[in-house]
């Protein structure tokens, strides 16, 4: 098989590059290791920043996003018991948006599918070749036959455990900073008990408190990275959550797992005709809510390259992508970063701990440091050209 770029990956970066592409007349394959319905019932993150709401509107696949995604209009920073506003709106003039990233995932199938661009699930033994020549190929196993797809340039999208990233391994400088804590994260059936988002410093950890919907809930406490969730039964969970949070409706819970947390940058994040997007070439902790929308930001940065690559043959634009797309990526890094650092039990005691109150207060009393806090949290603007 031949197509104009192949694209591995199924994930939020994979799908909106094929839907990046096709609006430029530009042919791809998706090929995507799991099956469908796994892809799309994966629950991960779910703050899209104004700039991929915006992106999904543009690629008119925001018709479910503006009828039951939630526009929120700030965040409160919860201490010592109780919440404090940043108002992101007011600060900004951009909002955030509450929208399951596996709601985005099957918007974009969809319409993918419905636009006849092949997305082949349960692919296996997905391997990179040539990548060093004009014709990179990818070969893999689909419906029991071995198959190979020769494309122009290759983009690899299959996340942090992928093969594309480990294919130029030797290629690569890794910087990576490994937290020794993550989140228990919990989907529950109960209307949520505050109106935006509740990030909570607490002697015991952290807590979030975000949700999906009028009668869903999504929360997540901080726990030790190597912590069981069986040493979490759902009593013990709600009344962690009580402690940490104050006020909190609880329900039944039909989701429960553990993340844990890393800082991670691949540089560059490209060689030969191989270009890794998203989480393939970094990692953010959650705090910042960066992971979904750094992935878009990255194809939206790699499309207009792989599309004059594919016109022209001209290799300017895809020249500049690694440096293009890393200055939003360490800026992100920077930002998840200090809200990590902020609002987590590092574990430093307790002159660590003053300290993140101090930090903490300085959002409350300074426009500018509230400002800056706010700017980073909402994104910023995307760049229009590079
Ligand atoms: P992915 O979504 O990982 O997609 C990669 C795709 O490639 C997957 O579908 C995978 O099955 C496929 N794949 C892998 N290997 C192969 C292969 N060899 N061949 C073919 N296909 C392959 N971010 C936040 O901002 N907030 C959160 O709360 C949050 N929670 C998270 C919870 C978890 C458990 C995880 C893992 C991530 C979380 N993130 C969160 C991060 C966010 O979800 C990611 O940044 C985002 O999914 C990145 O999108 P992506 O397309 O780059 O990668
Ligand atoms: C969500 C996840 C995050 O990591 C975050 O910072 C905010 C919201 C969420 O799942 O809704």
């Amino acid at each position: 098989m031949r197509t104009q770029v192949g694209i591995v990956g199924a994930g939020p970066a994979g799908l909106m590059l094929a839907m990046l592409l096709h609006r430029e007349g530009i042919e791809s394959v998706v090929v995507e290791a799991r099956t469908r319905e796994y892809v799309e019932d994966r629950v991960r993150a779910g703050l899209l920043e104004q700039n991929t709401v915006d992106l999904l509107r543009e690629l008119d696949v925001g018709e479910r996003l503006d009828s039951e995604g939630l526009e929120h209009n700030g965040i409160y920073l919860r201490y010592d018991e109780e919440n404090h506003y940043v108002d992101m709106a007011g600060l900004t003039g951009r909002h955030i948006t509450i929208y399951g990233q596996q709601e985005v995932v099957k918007d974009l199938t969809q319409a993918l599918l419905g636009r006849g661009v092949s997305v082949l699930f349960e692919v296996s033994d997905v391997e990179l070749h040539d990548i060093d020549t004009d014709h990179p190929r990818i070969t893999y196993e689909h419906d029991g036959r071995a198959d190979e797809l020769t494309c122009d340039a290759i983009a690899g999208c299959d996340g942090f455990h992928g093969v594309s990233r480990e294919t130029i391994a030797d290629q690569l400088t890794e910087y990576e900073y490994v937290y020794g804590f993550g989140w228990l994260g919990i989907l529950a059936e109960a209307k949520p008990a505050t109106d935006e988002l509740i990030y909570a410093w607490h002697e015991d950890g952290f807590a979030l408190y975000t949700m999906r919907s009028e009668t869903i809930s999504r929360l997540y406490l901080q726990v030790d990275a190597e912590e069981d969730i069986g040493n979490w039964p759902d009593d013990r969970i709600w009344n962690e959550l009580g402690v940490r949070l104050g006020d909190v409706n609880a329900g039944p819970i039909f989701d429960k797992g553990i993340t844990p947390m890393r800082s991670y940058v691949a540089e560059p994040m490209q060689h030969g005709r191989l270009f890794l997007a998203g989480d393939s070439a970094h990692i953010v902790p959650p705090t910042g809510a960066k992971g979904l929308n750094l992935a878009v930001n990255d194809v939206r940065i790699l499309a207009p390259g792989l599309t004059e690559l594919v016109r022209d043959g001209r290799t300017d634009r895809l020249d500049r992508y690694t440096a293009a797309a890393l200055r939003r990526v360490w800026r992100a890094q920077d930002f998840s970063n200090y809200m990590t650092q902020m609002l987590h039990h590092l574990g430093g005691g307790r002159f660590e701990r003053r300290l993140q109150l101090a930090r903490l207060e300085y959002v409350e009393r300074s426009e500018p440091a509230a400002r800056s806090l706010a700017e980073n949290y909402v994104g910023l603007p995307a760049e229009p050209d590079f």
